[in-house]
C-alpha cells in the first residue's frame, strides 16, 4: 500500500476506475443535489446554469487537470505538494488555505448531510409515500431542523460516519463505498427527473432552468456560478491534489479528470431537472427559497409515484452516501496534511480533526430555525454565509493561486509531462496552457474585482 517511504500511512487507488469512482465520489454530493439547485434558484435560473456550464468546461476542467498533476507529481497533501515543488517559498501557504477551506466547508456541509439522514429516517417510517403539498412539506422541514438537539445530533452522527471511513484508509474505505452506489444514484435520479418533468406544469421548471434572462446578469451571479463550478468539482482547496497523489502510475490522468467533470455535471443537471419541474408543479415559490429548497421540494415528487415511499428511502440513502463520499474527501485533505507534515497517525488525525469540525459545525446546525440570532447575519443565515465564504470566495482564490503556480512557477512543460505520464495522448496542449496561465486566473480576478466594485458581496 505505501507509495513513499516517508509516509507509510498513505495509500493508492487500485486503478483508473477506482480513481474515477473515488474522485467522482468526492465531486458528486450535496454540491450537485443541494447546492446547485439552490444557487440556480438564487441566481435567476437559466442564466446561472448557462454561466455555470461555461465555467465547468473552460475553467473547471483546466483546474482539475492542474490539481491532479500537482498531486501526481508530488504524491503529497496540498501543503506538502507546494513545498516540494517550491521549497523555501510562501507557496505552501496556498495549500494551507486549502486545508483550512476543507475544514470550513466540512463544518457546514456536515449539517446538510445530517438533514439527509434525518429525511432518511423519516422515509423509513413511511412519511414520504403520500401526496404532499409544498406547504405541508415545508412544515415537515421546519419542524425537523428547528429542534436544536436533533440538528446537532444529526450533524454529529454524520461526522462520526465520516471519521470512521477516513480512519480506515484510502482504497478500502473510500473506493468500496463508491463503486456500487454511484451508478444506482444515477439511475434513480433519471427516474425522478422523468417523473418530475411529466408532472402538470413541470415543463415550466425546465424552461426556468434553460432560458437565460440576461437582465439578471450581475457580478454576484457570475461569482456564484464560478464558486459553484469549483465547489461541485471539489476544486480550489486541494482535494484533487490529494486524490491525484494516490493516482496509480501509468494510468491516463487527463481522461480520468475529464470523465469526473462530465459525470459531476450530468448529476447536477439531473438534480435540477428534478427540483425545478417539481417546484413549479407543486406551486412553490422560487424567490423565497433558501437552503431548504431541495428538502422541501423533493417529498412532493415521491407522493406522486407508485412505490414513492420506497423510492424516497432509496433516494435519501443514496444521497447520504453521496454526501459521505464528499465529506470523506474534505476530511481526507485535512487528515493527509497532519499525517504527512505533522507525523500524526491516521487514527489520531481523523478523530482530532473530525471532532473539532463537529464543534465548529454547531452554529450552522442551529442557524435554520433553532437559534433566531444565527438566522440573520449580514442578511442571510450562518450556514449560507459559510457556504458563500468558503464555497465561493475561498475556492475561487485557491483556484486562482493554483493556476498561477502551475502555469507560471512550476510551468506548463512539467505539467504536460505529468499529464502524459504512462504515454497517454494530450490533445489541445496549447489551449490548455493558455487556459491555465491566462484565461482562468483572469476570469477569477475580473469576477472578484466586479464584486468589490459593485459591493455585491453576497
Ligand atoms: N464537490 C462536493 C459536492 O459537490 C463538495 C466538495 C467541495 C468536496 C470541495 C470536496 C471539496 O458535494
Amino acid at each position: 500500500m505505501a507509495t513513499t517511504p516517508s509516509s507509510t500511512d498513505r495509500g493508492q487507488w487500485s486503478g483508473k476506475l477506482g480513481f474515477i469512482l473515488a474522485a467522482a465520489g468526492s465531486a458528486i454530493g450535496l454540491g450537485n443535489v443541494w447546492r446547485f439547485p439552490t444557487s440556480t434558484a438564487q441566481g435567476g435560473g437559466g442564466l446561472f446554469v448557462f454561466i455555470y456550464l461555461f465555467f465547468v468546461f473552460s475553467i473547471g476542467v483546466p483546474v482539475i487537470l492542474a490539481e491532479l498533476s500537482l498531486g501526481r507529481a508530488t504524491k503529497k497533501n496540498p501543503v506538502g505538494a507546494f513545498a516540494k515543488l517550491a521549497p523555501s517559498s510562501w507557496w505552501p501557504a496556498v495549500g494551507g488555505l486549502g486545508v483550512l477551506t476543507g475544514f470550513g466547508i466540512l463544518a457546514f456541509y456536515a449539517v446538510i448531510a445530517g438533514w439527509t439522514v434525518g429525511y432518511l429516517s423519516q422515509a423509513l417510517t413511511g412519511a414520504y409515500g403520500v401526496p404532499l403539498s409544498a406547504e405541508e412539506s415545508g412544515r415537515i422541514f421546519t419542524e425537523m431542523i428547528s429542534s436544536p438537539g436533533r440538528a446537532v445530533f444529526l450533524t454529529g452522527a454524520f461526522m462520526l460516519l465520516t471519521i470512521w471511513v477516513v480512519r480506515g484508509g484510502i482504497a478500502k474505505g473510500i473506493e468500496r463505498t463508491t463503486k456500487i452506489l454511484m451508478p444506482v444514484l444515477f439511475a434513480l435520479l433519471i427516474l425522478l427527473a422523468l417523473r418530475a418533468m411529466t408532472l402538470p406544469g413541470g415543463m415550466e421548471g425546465v424552461a426556468f432552468m434553460f432560458q437565460p434572462d440576461f437582465s439578471e446578469l450581475s457580478a454576484g451571479v457570475v461569482l456564484g456560478a464560478l464558486g459553484q463550478a469549483f465547489f461541485s468539482l471539489s476544486l480550489g482547496m486541494g482535494a484533487m491534489i490529494t486524490y491525484g497523489s494516490y493516482f496509480p502510475d501509468g494510468e491516463n490522468l487527463p481522461f480520468s479528470g475529464v470523465s469526473v467533470a462530465i459525470f459531476d455535471t450530468l448529476i447536477a443537471i439531473l438534480a435540477g431537472l428534478i427540483i425545478f419541474p417539481a417546484l413549479f408543479a407543486a406551486g412553490g415559490d422560487i424567490e423565497s427559497s433558501g437552503p431548504g429548497l431541495v428538502f422541501v421540494v423533493l417529498p412532493t415528487v415521491f407522493g406522486t409515484l407508485p412505490a414513492g415511499g420506497l423510492l424516497a428511502i432509496a433516494f435519501y440513502a443514496l444521497l447520504a452516501i453521496a454526501a459521505l463520499t464528499s465529506t470523506i474527501s474534505l476530511l481526507e485533505v485535512v487528515v493527509s496534511y497532519f499525517i504527512d507534515e505533522k507525523g500524526w497517525s491516521r487514527s489520531k488525525a481523523a478523530w482530532t480533526i473530525g471532532v473539532a469540525c463537529f464543534v465548529l459545525a454547531i452554529p450552522s446546525a442551529l442557524s435554520n430555525g433553532a437559534v433566531p440570532a444565527l438566522a440573520n447575519i449580514f442578511g442571510t443565515d450562518w450556514l449560507t454565509l459559510n457556504s458563500i465564504v468558503w464555497g465561493n470566495y475561498s475556492l475561487s482564490i485557491g483556484a486562482f493561486l493554483t493556476c498561477i503556480f502551475v502555469g507560471w512557477k512550476w510551468g506548463m512543460p512539467k505539467t504536460f509531462e505529468v499529464l502524459q505520464q504512462g504515454g497517454h495522448a494530450l490533445p489541445g496542449k496549447g489551449a490548455l496552457g493558455m487556459l491555465i496561465m491566462v484565461i482562468c486566473p483572469l476570469a477569477i480576478v475580473v469576477t472578484l474585482a466586479f464584486i468589490v466594485i459593485t459591493g455585491n458581496y453576497l
